[in-house]
Parts: structure tokens; sequence; C-alpha cells
């Protein structure tokens, strides 16, 4: 059973930085044990179950519905399976991430799986500057990827789309796909569909303390997070503020990792996606999905 979290937090960046830091550090060797990642090894034109999905809703709005030859650069990449599968579908990828371990594991697996990609390891806030330092100032890509949860780490939201829009190329595709906030508000642990948390951010964190991850086996030594609920409006809003153009706007009733133990697989593969019961699937939307393009 999760605990308590302290909900309104106002915790400075750095501190709570720190925190998320090392609780991810320590959550690496769990998921490198937890992610399908023997089939991305074993299978070359294995994909990666996020990134079957992301293909299917970006891949439209490329020029020949295609990442061949594509310079991607892939924000808070984690253990690198997605970023391999991106790649495996074409692109040139440079993976973003905070977490040395986190890198290490990717850099490994591109290895064994004969992918050659760029690993840069800085807060995804300060990613411009990173990029500026390992690739050069004039670095642009022609998509920025970052899928299922990320913004949610991130306090805020106004620098992170500054981030983004400034590692575009002119004509550039940011995409984006993650738990939706809908969801993060519901008790996971409730008889039904329940509201628990907040939907709207304001700025203020929740503060967990929890030693299981997502991934359900093992436990952490820093168990303490932040975390910060963003809204949909508030995610469109700070990319249109740069100046990117919305180029398609989505919401799904699956999602890759099971949010509620009511949630059941949708498939029998191991990598299956999850829903809530068949009632209860129209209810409320599990993902979201910002494509907006750099003009
Ligand atoms: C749930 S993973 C998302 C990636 C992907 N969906 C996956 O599961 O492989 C979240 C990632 O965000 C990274 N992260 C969290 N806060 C970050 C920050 N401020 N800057 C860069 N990376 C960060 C963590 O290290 C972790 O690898």
């Amino acid at each position: 059973m999760a605990s308590e979290p302290v909900d309104g937090v106002d915790v400075p960046w750095e501190e709570a930085r720190r925190a998320n830091l090392a609780n991810w550090e320590d959550r690496v060797p769990l998921h490198v044990e937890a992610y399908h990642t023997a089939a991305l090894r074993n299978d070359p034109d294995h994909l990666s179950s996020v990134v079957r999905t992301d293909l299917e809703a970006l891949l439209p709005h490329m020029p020949g519905k295609s990442l061949r030859g594509v310079d991607l650069c892939h924000l808070q990449c984690h253990i690198g399976t997605d970023t391999v599968s991106l790649a495996r579908a074409g692109a040139r990828v440079t993976g973003i991430d905070f977490s040395p371990a986190a890198l290490d594991a990717a850099a490994t697996l591109a290895a064994d799986c004969g992918v050659t990609a760029d690993w840069i390891q800085t807060d995804v806030l300060d990613a411009r500057a990173a990029v500026d330092r390992h690739l050069g100032t004039t670095r642009q890509f022609d998509v920025v990827y970052t899928s299922i949860g990320t913004i949610g780490w991130l306090n805020d939201l106004d620098l992170w789309a500054g981030q983004v829009a400034s590692l575009l190329n002119p004509g550039g595709v940011f995409y984006l796909r993650d738990g939706h906030p809908m969801l993060g508000t519901l008790d996971e642990f409730a008889p039904n569909l329940s509201v628990r948390y907040r939907y709207f951010g304001g700025g203020r964190a929740l503060q967990w303390d929890e030693a299981g991850t997502y991934v359900g086996d093992g436990t952490v030594e820093h168990t303490r997070t932040y975390e910060w609920p963003h809204p949909v409006s508030e995610v469109v809003t700070v990319l249109l503020r740069q100046g990117l153009e919305l180029v398609a706007l989505d919401e799904g009733k699956t999602l890759p990792w099971q949010f509620s133990p009511r949630m059941s697989p949708v498939t029998a593969e191991p990598d299956s996606d999850f829903a809530w019961p068949a009632a209860e699937r129209d209810l409320v939307p599990c993902t979201f999905t910002v494509i907006a393009r750099r003009p």
C-alpha cells in the first residue's frame, strides 16, 4: 500500500532534484531487471511497446512517414529501451537523462543491440546548454521526443518548453505522451474511480516517501520524491508560448504500466498495456499525447 503523500509542498528545485535523482539512481537496477530488455537484445526487430504506440501517432507527421535519417533527441530517456527502439525505427538518436546509472544502462543496452547513440547527462531543464557542450551550439534536432513518466518530475514547464523549442530545428516536431493528469488525480487503491489528488498544479509539489517503484518488485534506499501535477492546458500553453504550433492533441484509454491493481493487461503479450475494467474505460483518460511543430 502506498504511503500518504504530503501535498502542497513548496520545495526548492535543487533540493527536489537531488532527492529525485537519488531515487532514480536506485531504481535503475530494478528497472533493468523488470523492463523487457531481453526482447530488445534477442530480437533485432523488437521495439518497445511504448515506441510501437508512439510511432503510430508520430509517423503521420514525419516527412515520408518514417524516422529514417531523422535526428532525434530523447528527453528523460531512462535506461534506453525506447531510445534503442527509436534508433531501430531509423532515427539518429541522442538520449538525455540526469541519472548516470540510467545512462550507463542505456549505453550498455545500445551497444548490445548494435545501436549507435549519443548520451548526455543533464537536468532536462538545462538540456540546451548540455547539448551545446557535448554536440556544439548549432546542433538542433528534427524531432524532440519524451514519453511516459517525464513531465511530472519537473516543477517549471515554462523552462522545460524553452529547452524543447531551443533543441528543435525550424520545422522540427515535438512529441510528448504521458500519463493523463486526470488519471493522476485518482486513488489507485480505491474500489472505484475516486478522485484523491489535485488536478491543478500551482507550482506546489506532492512529496512521496515510497520504497517501491511502478515495476512492482524490489525497493529503493532513497524513498523521498517530489512530483508536480500539470494540467493538459498548462502543457499546451507553455509550448504555444514558445511559438510552437499545435499539430495534434489526443487522449488514450490504455497505458503501459499498471496504474491500479484494478487494471488488467489488454493483450497476452508480456509488455501489454493496461486498462480499467470494460465498464469504466470510457469514464476517464489514461494518457494524453501532444504533437507540436516549430515554425
Ligand atoms: C519514467 S522514466 C521515463 C522514460 C521512459 N518512459 C521509460 O520508462 O523508460 C523517467 C526518467 O526521467 C528522468 N528524470 C527525472 N527528472 C529528471 C530531470 N530533472 N532531468 C533529467 N532527467 C530526469 C529519470 O532519471 C528517469 O530516467
